[in-house]
């Protein structure tokens, strides 16, 4: 077999076998197929499509260039939550510890931010003294323990993605569904977690910018989640604007607190909520999503998820009280602000915008060896529908830099559109997608031949 004869069968629409998909990427994982075939394999992919077989395939053989990880002996469920990537997308740390409280093991294994969007592990980094580095060990016990353990991808689990998504950021294919559904699925199902919730993101600060293209990337995790004896369910969720009031990395920790006091914005407490209730069905513990979503507010207002989160701070190196401490007052020196520009409603603040913006600040990064501010953000005083007057003020901004902080501001200026009258309601949660019944042949255990870590 020929790698060129692959991409060309590829790049004429052929579908591929799962011979020659595994040729393909075991060959790049060991070195023998070099980026620049892989690269044109992956743009015949991105303009072709692939089929739910060839997806799932994909899938599979990502998964089997890895380890998986070996939860055995702590009891489950082992339910876990991802997003597709967003700005101000801040979920994981909420509704991890609400379905802890539950009875239900969240392992979850997460990222850094890339181009506009946020990372798990950035926001926790921002706690000082918080390790995202765990060894297997540490993640196990901590598992069974909290309920709920974060730690970043080892480098033995599916090493295929770490490769290809470093060469899909800087060759244009990242937006490709079945690239996406086989990076976050064959992570996904090598974390051992039994069930999933996917937060699919469609807008301008997705990797999907409109409502159908997020149906078919949502519909296209699910199937490929399906075919490989995954529960899965999918919320469609809009990512227009960013979620909740603050982007930023340690900015996001404590609106997580926020929420978690029962004083969080109501986008951020509404979506946490209702991926926890289908988090909370797929782990066996409510019938339905109306009776999850109950049984998760009860678990707020009991204020136990908020001691199961201080705890895993402790359990992860930092410290619960000092950084209750710092809650409003560990910000970066360098500040400035954005006044509204007019008078009127605010109609729009783009979410692609902002994230943009807090690349330029230091909360996220443009190449992956660049370091992240745990201090700079943005916090919104006033969202999309909120009236002003010129003048009001509509953000607070700071910046690792004046550089960074004078480029920032120009576009977070541009980020909000004004109007006479307010935006109509966009609608936070479109639509959820599920699995049906699963095939009775796929209920097979993740495997690799590379064994567990
Ligand atoms: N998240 C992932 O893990 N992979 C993708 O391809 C896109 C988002």
């Amino acid at each position: 077999m020929r790698a060129v004869d692959v991409i060309m069968k590829k790049r004429s629409g052929g579908e591929l076998t799962r011979e020659e998909i595994q040729f393909l990427i075991s060959g790049y994982v060991a070195g023998a197929i070099p980026d620049y075939q892989v690269s044109a394999w992956a743009m015949a992919v991105f303009f072709r499509g692939m089929t739910s077989q060839e997806t799932a395939a994909l899938t599979d053989v990502m998964l089997e260039s890895g380890k998986v990880m070996d939860l055995s002996g702590i009891k489950g469920p082992f339910v876990d939550k991802h997003s597709t990537g967003g700005v101000g997308d801040k979920t994981s740390l909420i509704l991890a510890p609400i379905v802890a409280s539950l009875g239900i093991k969240d392992p979850m294994m997460s990222g850094r931010a890339l181009g506009h969007t946020g990372g798990t592990l950035d926001k926790l980094e921002a706690i000082p003294g918080y390790r995202t580095n765990l060894s297997q060990a540490e993640f196990r016990e901590i598992l069974a323990r909290d309920g709920f353990a974060m730690t970043g991808q080892t480098k033995e689990i599916v090493p295929a993605d770490r490769l290809l998504y470093a060469l899909r950021d800087v060759s244009g294919t990242v937006e490709s569904i079945p690239l996406i559904t086989a990076s976050i699925l064959s992570k996904k199902v090598a974390e051992g977690a039994d069930a999933l919730v996917l937060d699919v993101k469609y807008g301008s600060g997705a990797f999907m910018k409109d409502a159908k293209d997020g149906e078919a990337l949502a519909r296209s995790l699910v199937d490929t989640g399906a075919a490989m004896g995954k529960r899965i369910t999918a919320l469609l969720t809009d990512m227009d604007e960013p979620l909740g009031n603050m982007v930023g990395n340690f900015l996001e920790v404590e609106e997580c607190i926020d929420c978690l006091e029962g004083k969080g914005p109501q986008d951020l407490t509404e979506l946490s909520l209702e991926l926890a209730a289908r988090m909370v069905v797929l782990g066996g513990k409510a019938k339905d999503s109306a009776r999850g979503r109950e049984i998760c507010e009860e678990a707020l207002e009991s204020g136990k998820p908020l001691r199961l989160f201080l705890d895993n701070i402790r359990s992860q190196g930092g410290d619960p009280e000092s950084f209750l401490k710092m809650r409003g007052v560990y910000r970066s020196e360098i500040k400035g602000e954005v006044r509204a520009r007019e008078g009127g409603f605010i109609r729009r603040i783009d979410a692609l915008k902002v994230g943009n913006a807090g690349v330029q600040l230091g909360v996220g990064r443009n190449q992956t060896q660049d370091t992240v501010s745990p201090t700079a953000g943005i916090q919104f005083h006033k969202k999309s529908g909120g009236a002003v007057k010129p003048g009001d003020l509509i953000m607070s901004v700071w910046a690792k830099d004046e550089a960074g902080l004078a480029q920032a501001l120009n576009g977070l200026e541009d980020a909000v559109s004004y109007g006479a009258a307010p935006p109509e309601n966009r609608r936070l949660i479109l639509k959820s997608i599920e699995s049906g019944a699963l095939p009775k042949v796929s209920s097979r255990k993740p495997r690799s031949p590379q064994g567990t870590v």
